[in-house]
């Protein structure tokens, strides 16, 4: 009797030791939500809240089904595809937008919103083609996801650790990491290239502060294109210097009203580092109404050279 009861005492504790570990495991990796961040950081970290929730990062992906008011596009009786065909939605619209089926196909034609008219595009496979840079903490081999759009753990990693014990080392705050690191957090979905398998179009399985290079292969496409920032900028002098996206650009896009989430107006931005008296001495040529970027970021390019270079 005393020896059953031994047994039993060591088998139910090497089973609570082994759920234990499973779950502090899985819970190291497990996702909690936008929502669950608010719960606590509302209070302490309100312009980071109530800003990210408005950045174009956290509609970058959007359910029609929940929210139709998403869809910017017009559908006259020749529209190319229906709106009832529209699962998901791609961006907020500020260019173009893009539409994926039930099928998690992307639909054949995007809408051009300053031009209000379809675009023709082929159908891919958007589970391997985009998903992954619209979402956070998307798994590949399930083509699931934790949250529609880039929300707080996308760069902060999975956070459900965190948010069950309030402990800030089970976080990750990326104003502790390295510059290039803090650049590969955004380079993660801002290049162009494919996963180390060349399955998919984004780096799979990459958490907030890890090393990209070992989960990406960058195209380094030398002409202009969208999502490729990060390519552009590690080729520049201002990478080499450690200047990076978020000495530009505000995260959370907490407390600015600028374009794009910049931190100030961007001939502030330049002069905070660059001793260009005005503008008339340094580019005499300038058009009325040219900033920085007019010569130095032609088509928002960030190579950031000197014109002709
Ligand atoms: C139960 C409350 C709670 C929840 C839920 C919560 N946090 Fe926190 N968080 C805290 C506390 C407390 C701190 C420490 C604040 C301090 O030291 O000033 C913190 C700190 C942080 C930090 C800074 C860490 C550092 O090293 O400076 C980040 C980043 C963070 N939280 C992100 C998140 C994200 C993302 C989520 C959602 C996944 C989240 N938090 C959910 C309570 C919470
Ligand atoms: C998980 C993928 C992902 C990560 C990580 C990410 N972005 Fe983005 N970003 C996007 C997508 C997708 C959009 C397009 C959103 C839209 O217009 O619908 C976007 C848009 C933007 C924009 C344009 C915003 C606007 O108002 O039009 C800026 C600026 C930006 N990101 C900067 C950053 C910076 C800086 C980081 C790192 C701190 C970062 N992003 C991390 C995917 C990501
Ligand atoms: C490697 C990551 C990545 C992949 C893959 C990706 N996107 Fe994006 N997408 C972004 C980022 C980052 C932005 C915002 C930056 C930019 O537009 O330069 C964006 C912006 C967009 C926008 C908004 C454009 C605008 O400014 O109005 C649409 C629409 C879009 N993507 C659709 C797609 C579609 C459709 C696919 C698949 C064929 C796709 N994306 C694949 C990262 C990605
Ligand atoms: C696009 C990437 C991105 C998203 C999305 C994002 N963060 Fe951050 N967060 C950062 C970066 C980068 C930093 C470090 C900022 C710096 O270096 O100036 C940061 C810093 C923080 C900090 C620490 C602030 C401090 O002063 O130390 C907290 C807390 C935080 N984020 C919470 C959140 C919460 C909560 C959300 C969602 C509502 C969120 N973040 C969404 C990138 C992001
Ligand atoms: C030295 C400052 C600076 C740095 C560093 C910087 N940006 Fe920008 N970014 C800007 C400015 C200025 C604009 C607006 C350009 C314009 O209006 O022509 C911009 C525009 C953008 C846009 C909108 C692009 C479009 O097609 O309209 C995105 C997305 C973006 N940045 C992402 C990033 C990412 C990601 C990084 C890091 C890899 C980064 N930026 C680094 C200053 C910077
Ligand atoms: C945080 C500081 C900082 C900010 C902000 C900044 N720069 Fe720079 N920039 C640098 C540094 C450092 C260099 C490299 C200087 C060198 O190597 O001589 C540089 C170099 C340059 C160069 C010369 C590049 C070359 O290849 O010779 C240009 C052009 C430039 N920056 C434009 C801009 C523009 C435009 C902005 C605003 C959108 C800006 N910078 C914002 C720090 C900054
Ligand atoms: C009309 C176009 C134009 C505008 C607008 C412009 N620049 Fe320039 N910039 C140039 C040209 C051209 C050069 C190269 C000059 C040379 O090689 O001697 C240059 C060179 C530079 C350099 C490199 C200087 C060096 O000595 O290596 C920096 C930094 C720079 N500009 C910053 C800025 C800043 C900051 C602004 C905004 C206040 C700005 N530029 C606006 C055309 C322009």
């Amino acid at each position: 009797m005393p020896i059953i009861r031994f047994r039993t005492i060591v088998v139910a504790a090497v089973v609570c030791v082994l759920i234990a570990g499973a779950s502090t495991m899985s819970m190291a990796q497990a996702y909690k939500g936008a929502d669950g961040c608010k719960m606590c950081h509302q209070f302490k970290n309100k312009p980071i809240v109530e800003g990210h929730a408005k950045t174009a990062h956290a509609k970058a992906l959007q359910d029609a089904a929940k929210n139709p008011a998403a869809i910017v596009a017009v559908f006259e009786a020749n529209a190319p595809i229906k709106k009832e065909q529209i699962k998901y939605v791609l961006g907020t619209g500020r260019v173009y937008q893009g539409y994926i089926g039930a099928d998690m196909k992307t639909l054949p034609a995007e809408w051009n919103v300053k031009e209000k008219k379809w675009v023709a595009t082929s159908a891919v496979d958007a589970a391997k083609q985009c998903i992954g840079c619209h979402v956070t903490g998307y798994d590949a081999a399930k083509a699931t996801w934790a949250e529609d759009g880039v929300r707080c753990e996308a760069c902060h990693g999975p956070g459900m650790a965190h948010a069950s014990s309030g402990d800030k080392t089970k976080i990750l705050n990326p104003k502790s990491l390295a510059p290039d690191k803090k650049a590969m957090l955004c380079g993660q979905c801002h290049s162009k290239g494919t996963d180390t398998t060349k399955t998919y179009a984004f780096p799979v399985n990459y958490k907030a502060g890890e090393d990209l290079s070992k989960y990406f292969i960058a195209a380094n496409s030398a002409t202009a294109g969208r999502n490729q920032q990060y390519s552009e900028l590690k080729g520049s002098k201002h990478f080499a210097n450690g200047v990076v996206c978020v000495t530009c650009h505000e995260p959370h896009g907490a407390g600015t009203t600028e374009p794009f989430q910049l931190r100030k107006p961007i001939i502030d931005t330049c002069l905070e580092c660059h001793a260009v008296k005005d503008m008339k001495t340094h580019a005499p040529s300038a058009p009325a109404g040219s900033t920085c970027a007019t010569c130095h970021m032609p088509g928002a390019r960030h190579t950031f050279k000197k014109p002709g270079a």
